[in-house]
Parts: C-alpha cells; structure tokens; sequence
C-alpha cells in the first residue's frame, strides 16, 4: 500500500513538475515574442530597459553616455534648438545683479549652503534664515548660506527688485543673475550656482544644494561630510535606473526629441545633495558639451556621467527624503533632509528638535 502510494505520488510530482516546465517556456515565448514582433518600433527602449533592468549600472550608464553624446553631436550639426518650454538657455555669460563676492573668504566655511528660491518667495528666506539658516557653526566647522535667484518676472517686477535690493544690504545672502526665474530655467541657476562657486568660493570643502522647502539637519550634514571623500565626490538621495517620465501631463515630462534614452543617467535628488568642490569647474565644463535639460538634478547627473564619476550612496538610506516624514523629535535627530507639507511644519519642527532634552 505504502509502495503504491510512493509512486503514485512520485508520478503525479513528475507530471505536476512537466507542466510546470511548459508554462515557463510559454511565458518565456510569449514574452520574447511580445518584446520583438508586436512593438517592434519599441525595440531599442525595451532593450535598454531590460539591459536596466539586469545589468549592472556600469553598463547603462555606457549606454546613456553613448546616447548622449550622439544628439549633442547631431546638435553641434543642425544647431538643433527643442521645443519651448524645454529649451535651455545654457550655456551662456549671465551677469551677477546681486553678489557676495567675500563670503567664502571672509567666513572660511567648511560646507557652503546654497538655496535656490523665487525672488518673490520672501516667506521661504525668512523660515530658513529663522531656522536651519542660522545653525552657523557645529563643533569647530563654519557652515556659509546663500539664496540663488534669478531676475523676478511677475508685473511688479520693479518693486520686488527694490525690495530684493534691501533685503540684500540687510542679510548679505543674496546672489542673483540675469536670467528669469522660472520653473524651467532651474537648471540654468544650478549652472550659475556651480560658476559662482569656481570663481568665489574655492577653499571650503563641501557645498550642498538644498531646496528652500526642506527641513535640513545641519549637524548631520557636517558630520556626514566629516568623513566623506574630499574629491569626485557627490552625495544625497541617489536614483538609480530610473525610468524618464513620457506622460505629458507629468511636472517631469520630458519628450524624445529632448532626451531620447528611456532610463535617467544616476543622478542625487534635487531636495538637497551634497558635493566636493573640486566639481563644480568639472561639471561646469561637461555642461558646456552634454545638452541640458530643465530637470536641473537629472542634468547634473548626465554630466557626472559624461566625466565618468560616480555618486556616492549616503551611509545611510533613511538620510534624505523626498515625502515629507511623519515628524518626531527621534527620527529628525537623525535624519539630514525631508522635504515638509509647509513652511510653518519646517519652522515647527526645528524649533521643537532644539528644545532640551533626550532625543529617542
Ligand atoms: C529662461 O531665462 C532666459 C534668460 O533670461 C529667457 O530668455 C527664457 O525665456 C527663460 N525661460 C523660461 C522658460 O522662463
Ligand atoms: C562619455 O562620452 C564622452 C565623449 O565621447 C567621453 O569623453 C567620456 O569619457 C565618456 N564618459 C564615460 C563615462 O564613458
């Protein structure tokens, strides 16, 4: 009885095991099949994101590198201009309006923050200068802070530059060029952000780009960088095989004509990265090669490409957050950025971390 059992279920298992084996194969064909016979003008970006999907970074990024380098020259050939709002008017010699041309030398910081905001965003300076802002030094390391604007574009434009110009004599920590601030003209402030720091700030070590709208732990950014890498060295968020955004109604949609491969090069999310500052006279080169994007993080990251330069994974993966993080005080002890729902939260919630008492 019990040997008639064994075989009975050896039997079944052998069959059950067949079947098994036939519907992978047919998965497996049916896969193939959809991959190269129905969308067969889609091979090249299927391919790509298989290869994405599979192959090490080292690989993709070659890929991207490759694609990159093949609409800029198509461009430098037919002076090919995409679409508005896409264009990028970059590069190009913007003139300073506002400036602190001493900053660096006289406050000899150890990182540099430098906070891209509206010029009529007021609001946001003052929760940052009230907050984050105004953490200057941690331990024995000075840490500098400075807004990038560009030239206000609403109808009272002559005022709000009136007003910029008192704030500025007020504060010192306003840098402002002649472009428009705009959405799409973010990547051209991250490039004069870049210039500005070749030309006036080449002793500190670090800089950070750190949106206005975040909530920053300046004692943890100091502390990471303490024992960071000083050169090739770019940190925050990092995205990894992400997949470019073809769906028009997206805030980050960007057309083919624009940027053709499926997959972003790696590139640190734009809330808040941190950087040696032997890059910035790197990268402002590569930009002047590899065709811009107004994704202005995506953009740094096609030409950290371009240089061959990896980014680097902060030591910790709960370090930058791009959704707002549930606030308590043990959590955003330890935590460098989190974007929040509203600039009364950021001011609430730092104000409550630097109250006495234990942490966790
Ligand atoms: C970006 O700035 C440039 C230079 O000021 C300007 O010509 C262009 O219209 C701006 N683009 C957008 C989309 O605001
Ligand atoms: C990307 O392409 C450029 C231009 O051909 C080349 O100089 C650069 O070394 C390449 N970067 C990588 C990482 O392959």
């Amino acid at each position: 009885m019990v040997e008639d059992c064994e075989k009975q279920c050896q039997h079944q298992s052998n069959s059950d095991s067949r079947s098994l084996r036939s519907f992978v194969i047919f998965t497996v064909f049916l896969v193939l099949f959809l991959c190269y016979y129905i969308i067969p003008n889609k091979l090249s970006e299927s391919w790509a994101l298989t290869v994405g999907l599979f192959l090490p970074e080292k690989f993709t990024t070659r890929a991207i590198n490759v694609s990159l380098n093949r609409v800029s020259a198509l461009t430098s050939a037919e002076l090919w201009k995409p679409p508005e709002p896409y264009y990028v008017a970059y590069p190009y010699k913007y003139n300073l309006v506002l400036n602190e041309p001493e900053k660096c030398q006289k406050e000899n910081p150890f990182v540099v923050l430098m906070v891209p905001v509206a010029p009529s965003n007021t609001a946001a300076r003052d929760a940052v200068r009230s907050t984050w802002g105004s953490e200057r030094l941690v331990g024995d390391k000075t840490v500098s802070i400075l807004f990038l604007l560009g030239l206000p574009t609403s109808e009272e434009r002559e005022t709000l530059q009136q007003n910029l110009l008192q704030e500025s004599e007020k504060y010192h920590d306003l840098i402002q060029r002649d472009f428009w601030d705009s959405y799409y003209n973010l990547t051209i402030k991250t490039m004069v952000m870049l210039e500005w720091l070749t030309v006036y700030c080449q002793n500190p070590s670090y800089a950070m780009k750190v949106d206005s709208d975040v909530f920053l732990n300046v004692k943890n950014v100091v502390n990471m960088l303490l024992s960071a890498p000083k050169q090739n060295y770019m940190s925050g968020l990092v995205a990894r095989n992400a997949m470019v955004l073809r769906d028009p109604h997206s805030k980050w949609y960007l057309p083919k004509t624009v940027y053709d491969p499926p997959l972003y090069p790696p590139y640190a999310l734009g809330l808040g990265y941190v950087f040696s500052l032997d890059l910035p006279v790197k990268l402002v080169k590569a930009a002047q090669i590899v065709k811009p994007v107004y994704i202005e993080d995506v953009f740094l990251g096609q030409c950290m490409t371009h240089l061959g330069i990896a980014l680097t994974d902060p030591p910790d993966g709960s370090l930058f957050n791009t959704f707002p993080v549930e606030y308590n005080r043990c959590r955003y002890s330890k935590l460098i950025a989190t974007t929040t729902r509203s600039l009364r939260d950021q001011v609430e919630f730092w104000k409550d971390l630097q109250r006495p008492g234990p942490y966790c």
